[in-house]
């Protein structure tokens, strides 16, 4: 089908060019390499993949419904009082096999969640699935191998519950599709689908709502429901509806990835209990419980708890949050939501029929599982403390969609969050094709004239975006490119980013963006909305980010007439932007009262970040941000989610990477310190400990930009070429850190920096993967030194000594605070010691 013949690249992944691929094929690939001598190695072993319904007429099923079903009135959410949802719907189709069966596959969707089962067995272990989309235009589906689960009499069975597909955001009942691919040994094949043959029914999973919860009366299961003999003659039989196209959801699925003991338990009042999981997280608990049947067990979730230990719900706002189990009364019962989940530390148990104990609980972590990429750990406590918080954080606020929190009445798909985070999440996880669903949805939810949403997939329709909430369509596609070298994206959003570009031309005045802005540096100290930094430097500097990454991606894709007129655009809107925020005083701010002279440190540190700021001006607006943290702020933030976001990065590559490091340690008011001494496990959305309702989640990501500083910065490794193929590594050796050590994961394999001080002798130990580069500044400590690798002395104080062999590490110089080198790949051992 495809002979890539020899590639000579350094790149270890391509894209399938071959002859057109079939629906419903199995093709089979291997791989050898020629070393630097040419010589070919054996080939691999072979590998597969499979192709699916690649087209729509490749689907013979139909999507269908339960005709008629309860309802519910749910509470509301963040504008409404309340609205309707549905009972859980049950579907079932019982079919036989001839013998010879070889293989079987299910493609299935069902919106808004559903649960699929095969002669009684659950398939899979996703929980949630499909994804979220804007379900108008698209659903996604899954595949699975049921070879196994087959026999020759045999029952499909699949719940469904409400999830998005509602009628508050346009949609109506849930309804699923779902085709089964039978193939014999003879090469026939046959497809078992869904139409209205099928039969429906309710059945115990009641009301159930991403915000609501679930209740699940255990005295209406339906023992063998999903099983061959069951009788369903009084079940109803069901009807076709239309639905949204298709596309295979080929990033990681939603799983209960880690189970978590309560740390601790106590009781507020005869019967109700509190349960401290000492971990804000997302998810759900199981629970076993056994007692007689019709007791009601209900299960409260919170963030926090009041002074006198009861749950406080106020941060989850409008979301009821409350799950509730129905015994049947039949011995030892367990059980664990299917259709919501819930961000929480706390529950409280109410209505247990007997004493539940520390074991009756146990909580279930839940979010988009992405492979883990990164892993740090240094010798402050409160780093990794900080960088534990996030690493929670943003598991929790992945769910299929980056979401902005995962508690209230919201989990949304913010863009703003999802953008400034994204950094912070590619070190940690392979957010590759998460990313690349993602961008799919921004695609969907464009509009003619090239605006996007504040929220994707805008289920409430905030149209045009925040130019710093949109900026992620451009932003996202970009570090998909720059950290997976992912062309394929850029070609595939080239057409719906550039018109979203022209969008922003067209509603620029000036080059600059004037109106489009409501949200800007979002949460500063003290307030929600931003106090010093004008939104309209905000959006204006988005503006330019959006237009110079614009032509660069015009650069990557050959199409030089667009990227000039970009690159010119992006000057164009550069000096418009010096012409009217570059002030006296430095970049505008909003004084408040005659004697106010406290700038924004937002709006120096933006145009610094990408060298906007014109040669002769740059030190004084340097000095006058640097002014403002030291003397005004005492050496904190007094940036939104915007500021931090590029604070850290402006500060290290000016050579101030120790007041970076003094303020991401700080223990006082506005800190991550700050939040952790009062109790948070994951990163605050507002600076303030605050616990009433409002904006006042526990558990927001957008401030957990600060993670990518400790790797970049602290350990020192950041990527310097596109796709990993050139990196820097420059440790920053800082207050009173000893050590440091970072590994990534990436397209190019695992790259390792570890570094060790001691009173008179530096380590760093580094490992390079295959076809990279690396440029190493070894800080010079001492002024009489000697540096060696693995044992060999390469110089000695400041002199390249003769058994420096340049074959492996290349001697780049000398500067006043490192020595330079270059590697290619390798491990290497750096000992620097004082002489
Ligand atoms: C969300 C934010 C979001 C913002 C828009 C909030 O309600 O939780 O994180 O970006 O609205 O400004």
């Amino acid at each position: 089908m495809w002979d890539t013949q020899k590639v000579e690249s350094g790149g270890n992944y391509c894209y399938y060019e071959g002859k057109e691929l079939e629906s419903f094929q199995r093709c089979y690939w291997k791989v050898r390499v020629w070393n630097e001598d040419g010589n070919a190695s054996e080939w691999s072993n072979a590998s597969c993949f499979e192709t699916g319904p690649l087209e729509k007429k490749d689907w013979k099923a139909q999507w269908i419904a339960k005709k008629d079903l309860k309802t519910f009135e749910s509470g509301g959410d963040y504008d409404t009082e309340s609205y309707k949802q549905y009972y859980a719907s049950f579907f079932r189709k019982s079919f036989e096999l001839k013998n010879g069966a070889k293989s079987a596959r299910a493609y299935i969707s069902g919106l808004g969640f559903y649960e699929l089962y095969l002669n009684g067995k659950k398939i899979g272990n996703n929980v949630l699935d499909p994804g979220q989309t804007e379900y108008s235009k698209e659903a996604l589906y899954s595949a699975y191998d049921i070879t196994d689960y087959l026999s020759l009499k045999n029952c499909v069975g699949v719940i469904l519950g409400n999830g998005r597909y509602i009628e508050r955001y346009g949609y109506s009942k849930p309804r699923l599709i779902l085709q089964i691919l039978v193939e014999y040994e003879d090469g026939n094949k046959e497809f078992i689908f869904t139409d209205n043959s099928w039969k429906s029914s309710h059945g115990p999973i009641q009301e159930n709502g991403i915000y609501y919860g679930e209740k699940y009366d255990a005295r209406l299961e339906m023992p063998g429901w999903n099983t061959y003999h069951f009788d369903d003659t009084n079940w109803e039989e069901t009807e076709i509806v239309s639905g949204p196209d298709l596309r295979y959801q080929d990033m990681p699925p939603i799983r209960v990835t880690r189970a978590l003991k309560p740390q601790k338990m106590y009781s507020i009042e005869p019967g109700v209990y509190i349960y401290d999981f000492g971990q804000n997280f997302t998810g759900w608990v199981r629970i076993a419980v056994k007692g007689p049947g019709g007791t009601e067990v209900r299960i409260r979730h919170s963030e926090l708890v009041n002074k006198d230990g009861t749950l406080n719900t106020a941060t989850i706002r409008k979301a009821e949050a409350t799950d509730t189990y129905i015994l049947k009364g039949e011995g030892l019962e367990a059980y664990e939501p299917r259709f919501t989940y819930h961000g929480f530390r706390y529950i409280e148990v109410a209505g247990f029929p007997t004493v539940p104990t520390i074991e009756s609980v146990e909580g279930c972590f839940v979010h988009t599982d992405v492979e883990k990429a990164g892993d740090f750990y240094c010798s402050n406590e409160l780093i990794n403390r900080i960088h534990n918080n996030i690493l929670w954080g943003q598991l929790s606020n992945l769910h299929s969609i980056p979401t902005d929190c995962p508690q209230r009445d919201e989990r949304f798909g913010w863009m703003g969050d999802a953008q400034l985070s994204a950094e912070e999440a590619i070190y940690n996880f392979d957010m590759n094709l998460f990313y690349e669903n993602y961008l799919q949805e921004i695609k969907l939810s464009q509009k003619e004239d090239g605006s996007i949403p504040d929220v994707v997939p805008a289920y409430i329709k905030i149209y045009p975006a925040d130019p710093a909430w949109g900026s992620a369509y451009i932003t996202l596609a970009w570090y998909l490119y720059e950290y997976y070298k992912n062309e394929q994206v850029l070609k595939d959003h080239f057409d719906s980013m550039k018109k979203y570009v022209e969008f922003l031309k067209n509603n620029s005045e000036d080059n600059l963006i004037k109106k489009l802005g409501k949200f800007g540096d979002w949460c500063p100290p003290g307030a929600i909305s931003p106090k010093k930094t004008p939104v309209e430097v905000t959006s204006s500097w988005y503006y330019y980010n959006d237009v110079y990454l614009f032509s660069r991606i015009c650069e990557v894709l050959g199409k030089e007439d667009e990227a000039r007129y970009y690159s010119e655009l992006s000057e164009k809107i550069k000096n418009s932007f010096n012409k009217h925020f570059l002030k006296k005083y430095g970049y505008e701010t909003r004084m408040f009262g005659p004697v106010d002279r406290l700038i924004s440190q937002t709006s120096q540190i933006l145009p610094l970040y990408y060298e906007m700021v014109p040669g002769d001006k740059k030190e004084f607006v340097l000095e006058r941000l640097i002014d403002n943290i030291v003397e005004h702020q005492d050496s904190h933030v007094d940036t939104g989610i915007v500021g931090t976001r590029y604070l850290f990065d402006v500060l290290s590559e000016n050579d101030h990477a120790d007041l970076a490091f003094k303020i991401i340690t700080q223990e006082s008011y506005p800190s991550w310190g700050y939040m952790i001494k009062e109790g948070a496990t994951t990163v605050w959305e507002r600076w303030e400990k605050l616990e009433a309702g409002g904006m006042n989640s526990q558990n927001h990501i957008m401030l957990g930009s600060v993670d990518t500083w400790f790797y970049k910065y602290l350990v020192g490794l950041s990527l310097t070429k596109p796709g990993w193929e050139e990196v820097k590594v420059k440790p920053h050796l800082i207050g009173d850190v000893s050590f440091a050590s970072g590994k990534v994961e990436t397209v190019k394999g695992e790259f390792l920096v570890s570094w060790e001080k001691a009173e008179t002798a530096f380590k760093l130990s580094i490992f390079i993967p295959f076809g990279c580069e690396a440029n190493i500044f070894i800080p010079r400590l001492w002024k009489e030194y000697v540096l060696n690798e693995s044992g060999t002395l390469l110089i000695d104080n400041g002199k390249k000594q003769d058994n420096f062999q340049e074959s492996k590490i290349k001697f780049e110089g000398i500067e006043e605070d490192s020595i330079i080198l270059n590697a290619g790949s390798g491990q290497y051992y750096f000992e620097l010691k004082s002489k």
